[in-house]
């Protein structure tokens, strides 16, 4: 079985030009949920003037947890937390899980998280005691993993000494972020090569975004390196708002379709999580990038 993280509700919609309400945003995690997905990031607690898209997570989280039984109960939520005030906001709900997130250049750790990213090591075990004390998960996201819009490459040993510090500090995952869908299979098997003799991958998840068309075949190369977890969102919603040209998450849907016709289970009903692309598109106003949700699901796959 490989995980699926979905990261629509908060990656793809924190970079849509339309705000949708805590309503939509609870209806579209319903759907989700039930189409099988069983990992769903919902949210940030962040600054809304950073990111106004995500101002109520705090009504959003709390409302999808009052009304629990609607949803599957197998499923697992989480959000972002960026310091001690969002950390704050999150333990006010029954949230089992929160993500903190990092960069690999200083330049795209300010323009994000205005800091350094010595600072935000300091910000991460505050939040990551406070996470421990209250019995609460903790992810973490490294991003611009493989190139950085304001500085370009990025040092692959300075990714590596990134994400070892992390699991120093004791998250249960890290996840890997292609932030401007720049990195090619090469990258990511050389990466995941010289990680792998550092820390299990089964630490590790992988997010890539399809920003060039280069997502789907590097999650190809991650799967042969033997990393079982996967970052996406729901018709290729989204992006970062401090990465100019991130659009494009790479779409579940095409994940889901290229790893249930490899053999792999995802656990998904890929025509049930189809059914709400059309309600989605009305909602934030444009066609979604998914290629799945275009062209539909063969019958030999079904
Ligand atoms: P700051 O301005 O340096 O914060 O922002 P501050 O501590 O100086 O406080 C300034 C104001 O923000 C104060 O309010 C605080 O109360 C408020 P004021 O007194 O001016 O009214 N504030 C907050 N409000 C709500 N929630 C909070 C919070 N903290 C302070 N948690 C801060 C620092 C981190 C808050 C800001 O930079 C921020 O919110 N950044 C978030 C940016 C973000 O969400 N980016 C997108 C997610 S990352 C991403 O997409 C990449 C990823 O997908 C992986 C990949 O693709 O690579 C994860
Ligand atoms: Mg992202």
């Amino acid at each position: 079985m490989i995980e699926i993280v979905e990261v629509g509700p908060r990656d793809g919609l924190q970079n849509e030009k339309r705000t949708l309400t805590p309503e939509q945003r609870f209806e579209f995690i319903k759907h989700l949920s039930a189409s099988g997905l069983k990992r769903i990031e919902v949210g940030a607690f962040v600054s809304p003037k950073w990111v106004p898209q995500m101002e109520g997570s705090l009504q959003l989280v709390t409302e999808i947890y009052r009304r629990r039984d609607e949803f599957a109960k197998t499923v697992q939520f989480s959000a972002l937390v960026p310091n001690v005030k969002g950390m704050l906001d999150a333990l006010t709900t029954p949230l089992k899980e929160v993500a903190i997130f990092g960069a690999c250049t200083e330049s795209f750790s300010k323009k994000n998280i205005n800091c350094t990213i010595a600072e935000s090591f300091e910000r991460f075990e505050q939040v990551i005691a406070m996470a421990r004390k209250h019995k609460r998960k903790v992810r973490a996201y490294l991003s611009v993993a493989f190139g950085c819009p304001y500085e370009g490459a990025v040092p692959e040993k300075r990714v590596i000494d990134l994400i070892l510090k992390l699991a120093k500090l004791g998250v249960h995952e890290i996840s890997i972020g292609d932030t401007i869908g720049v990195a090619t299979p090469k990258q990511v098997r050389s990466l995941l090569k010289k990680l792998k003799s550092r820390l299990p991958l089964t630490k590790v998840a992988m997010h890539f975004h399809d920003t060039r068309g280069t997502a789907l075949a590097n999650v190809l190369a991650s799967l042969e390196a033997g990393v079982e977890v996967f970052d996406s969102s729901f018709g290729g919603l989204g992006g970062c708002p401090y990465a100019k040209g991130a659009s494009g998450n790479l779409a579940t849907d095409d994940l889901v379709y290229m790893l249930e016709g490899m053999g792999l289970k995802t656990g998904v009903d890929l025509n049930k999580l189809l059914s709400y692309s059309a309600r989605m598109q009305e909602e934030i106003g444009h066609k979604l990038p998914s290629r799945t949700a275009e062209a539909g699901v063969p019958r030999l796959v079904t």
